[in-house]
């Protein structure tokens, strides 16, 4: 999700699809772990342009998609008319008891504090409700942030952190605090193909530029070309631009 800004919608839904489906596809095997039943109703938190809450949907279960970025949900409902969904942040979510299931693919990354969606969540699933969920885990893309910060600060700028990226001790602590009883926790690393010559600037485009906030184009510019330039020995594997993806999966039931 496509959850980080408050006063602008940076999500671009069409470049979003047309670059960074591998977003979703990475997601189908999430959907396994979820395990969804005929019936069920699911909250899919952070759904972005809908092809995961689609995915659901085909598996006979009731799908409620969510995201705070309005260029997401507005792609989704385009996309997918017959399913729901809804512009929603959250650290403020309004249900009560609704759902069997809360889903989150590479959305909880985006979300502070992670206590209070934490809370949301659990606050939205029946007793017995699991919540089922994947994002950035400590060390998530390090080498390319770390270049990232390296550059800027060689330009006297201040690079922003826009992520939370917990270990597995820390946000499984949380989940406990929150009630849930945490049944599955796993970090692991997920070496991630980023499409073309261009990949990894175009990832940065997307989902980097937190970073750059209030920093000018100019200097911008120039950064983007070192950090390609000074990452494609390490990250350039058999000519393919590959990111190195830490993620945590979880899965917590309401008890
Ligand atoms: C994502 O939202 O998919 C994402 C964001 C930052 C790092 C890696 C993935």
């Amino acid at each position: 999700m496509k959850d980080t800004k408050d006063l602008k919608d940076q999500w671009n839904a069409s470049l979003y699809d047309l670059k960074h489906s591998f977003v979703s596809k990475f997601g189908n095997d999430l959907v396994d772990l979820l395990a969804p039943k005929k019936g069920e109703k699911i909250l899919d938190l952070g759904c972005g342009t809908g092809d995961l809450a689609n995915k659901l949907s085909e598996l006979e279960v009731i799908v409620l998609g969510i995201d705070k970025s309005e260029n997401m949900v507005h792609q989704a409902q385009k996309k997918y008319p017959k399913l729901s969904f809804m512009v929603s942040d959250a650290i403020n979510l309004d249900f009560e008891e609704e759902f069997d299931a809360v889903f989150s693919n590479a959305t909880l990354h985006w979300v502070k504090p992670p206590n209070k969606a934490l809370d949301g969540i659990y606050r939205s699933l029946k007793h017995g409700g699991r919540f089922v969920a994947e994002f950035g885990g400590k060390g998530n893309v390090q080498t390319i942030t770390d270049e990232i910060t390296h550059q800027l600060k060689n330009y006297q700028q201040t690079p922003q952190f826009p992520w939370y990226y917990p270990s597995i001790g820390e946000y499984t602590t949380l989940m406990e605090q929150a009630g849930f009883r945490v049944t599955f926790a796993h970090h692991y690393d997920r070496p991630t193909p980023l499409e073309g010559d261009n990949g990894l600037r175009n990832w940065i485009e997307m989902f980097a530029l937190g970073m750059f906030e209030g920093i000018s184009e100019n200097i911008k510019e120039q950064v983007l070309s070192k950090v390609e330039n000074n990452l494609k020995p390490l990250l350039i594997k058999d000519g393919i631009w590959m990111a190195d993806y830490k993620r945590i999966r979880v899965i917590g039931i309401k008890e």
